[in-house]
C-alpha cells in the first residue's frame, strides 16, 4: 500500500437497486478514487420501463468487470481495501440481491467488514464530495425514478419525513410523460434536452398541492391531463414532433413548480437556509435553476450534485458506508436485500 493510503479508509462500494451497476473506490467518505457505471439503457429502451429480471441478470453479467475496472482506476490492489459497502435497499429486490449477494462474498473471501447501506442515504448525502459547507439540519429533497422524498436531516442516521409521494415518483412521472409522447426510457433526460428549445404553451397542466400545509406531492394527475391534451389536440405524428419541445418544457414545468414550492415551503417551516438536493431528477436544468432562482428570494442556499453524482453511482455509497465503517457499525453476512427498506430502519449494528 503507498505510504499516503495508511491510516485512511478505502471501501469498495457497490451499487445494484435498480437499473445501473456501479461499483466505486472511496476514501475516508471524501475522496473519489473510482465511480465506475455500466447503464442499462440499451437493456430496458425497447420495453419502456425497467425489466426486473433483465435488470439483475445484467447486473451479474457485469459486476466482475466493474469490480476489476474500478480497482484499477483507483490503482488498488485487492490487500488496499479495508471494507465493502453494498446498498441493502430500496429498490429491486432481484437486482439487489445481485449486489448483496456479490458484497457477501468478497467481505467472506478477503475477511473484511460488510457495510450496508441504504440507497436513499446514498443520495442524501452524494453533495457533500463536492459541498463541504453542508450544514445540519438542512432540508434534502430526494427526487428519482422511484421516490420523491422531504427530509429533514439532523446528521447522518436521523432523519425526519417530512412528505412524500402519495403516487407516481416525479422521475416516473416524467418517464411516463415521455412514453405517452412516443419518446424512449428513461424520459426524464429526453425531456430535459427538449426543453432547452420549448417555451411557455396554454396548457392547463395540474399543479397538485393537495393542502396548504401539507409537503406530500401527487403527480398522477399530471399523467391524466397529459393524455387528455394529446387525445383531444393532437392528431398527427407530425403534429406531435412540431409541439414536443413545448410539451416537455410545460410538462416539466408543472412537476419543477411543485417541487420548488414545497422544498421552499420546508424550508421555511423549519427555518432551515439550505436544501440538498439528490436522486435522478436533480440532474434537471429547470429544477436546477429554478430552485436557486427561488433561494435567491429566500435567503435559501440549495446544492445540487454533478450529474454523474444525481443518478445512481456507487460513490454515494462508499461515502455513507465509511461513515458507520469509521463508527464501528458493521452488517453481518446474514445481510438480506430490502426492496422497501425505509430510510430509518437499521442495517448496520455496532
Ligand atoms: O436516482 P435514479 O438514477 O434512479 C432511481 O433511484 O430511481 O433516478 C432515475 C430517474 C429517472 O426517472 C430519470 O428519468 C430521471 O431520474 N432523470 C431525469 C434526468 N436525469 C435522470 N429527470 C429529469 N431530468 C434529467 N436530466
Ligand atoms: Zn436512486
Amino acid at each position: 500500500m503507498a505510504k499516503e493510503q495508511m491510516n485512511k479508509t478505502s471501501l469498495l462500494a457497490i451499487e445494484s437497486s435498480c437499473d445501473e451497476t456501479s461499483v466505486a473506490i472511496v476514501r475516508n467518505g471524501k475522496e473519489i478514487l473510482s465511480n465506475i457505471l455500466a447503464s442499462q439503457e440499451g437493456v430496458h429502451n425497447r420495453f419502456g420501463g425497467v425489466v426486473p429480471e433483465l435488470a439483475s441478470r445484467r447486473h451479474l453479467e457485469v459486476l466482475d468487470d466493474l469490480v476489476l475496472k474500478a480497482l484499477k482506476e483507483a490503482r488498488f490492489k485487492w490487500r488496499d481495501i479495508h471494507g465493502i459497502a453494498v446498498t441493502v435497499g430500496p429498490g429491486l429486490i432481484g437486482a439487489l440481491l445481485v449486489g448483496v449477494s456479490y458484497a457477501k462474498a468478497l467481505a467472506y473471501a478477503l475477511d473484511l467488514p460488510l457495510v450496508g447501506v441504504n440507497h436513499l442515504e446514498g443520495h442524501l448525502f452524494a453533495p457533500l464530495f463536492e459541498y463541504p459547507e453542508i450544514k445540519y439540519p438542512n432540508i434534502a429533497l430526494i427526487v428519482s425514478g422511484g421516490h420523491t422524498h422531504l427530509f429533514l436531516v439532523e446528521k447522518v442516521g436521523h432523519y425526519t419525513l417530512l412528505g412524500k409521494t402519495r403516487d407516481d415518483a416525479a422521475g416516473e412521472a416524467l418517464d411516463k410523460g415521455a412514453r405517452m409522447m412516443g419518446l424512449g426510457f428513461p424520459g426524464g433526460p429526453i425531456l430535459d434536452r427538449l426543453s432547452s428549445s420549448g417555451s411557455r404553451m396554454k396548457i392547463d397542466f395540474p399543479r397538485a398541492l393537495i393542502s396548504r400545509d401539507s409537503l406530500d406531492f401527487s403527480f398522477s394527475g399530471l399523467k391524466t391531463a397529459l393524455r387528455d391534451y394529446l387525445h383531444k389536440n393532437v392528431h398527427s405524428q407530425e403534429a406531435l414532433e412540431k409541439i414536443l419541445p413545448d410539451l416537455a418544457f410545460n410538462f416539466i414545468q408543472a412537476v419543477v413548480d411543485v417541487l420548488v414550492h414545497k422544498a421552499t415551503q420546508a424550508a421555511k417551516r423549519y427555518g432551515i437556509k439550505q436544501i440538498v438536493v439528490g436522486g435522478g431528477v436533480s440532474a434537471n436544468t429547470l429544477l436546477r435553476q429554478q430552485l436557486k432562482q427561488r433561494g435567491l428570494q429566500e435567503g435559501i442556499t440549495s446544492f445540487f450534485p454533478s450529474p454523474s453524482l444525481c443518478t445512481d453511482n456507487a460513490a454515494m455509497v462508499g461515502m455513507v458506508g465509511c461513515h458507520y465503517f469509521e463508527k464501528g457499525f458493521f452488517s453481518s453476512l446474514n445481510l438480506n436485500p430490502k426492496a422497501n427498506l425505509s430510510l430509518l430502519e437499521k442495517h448496520n449494528s455496532a
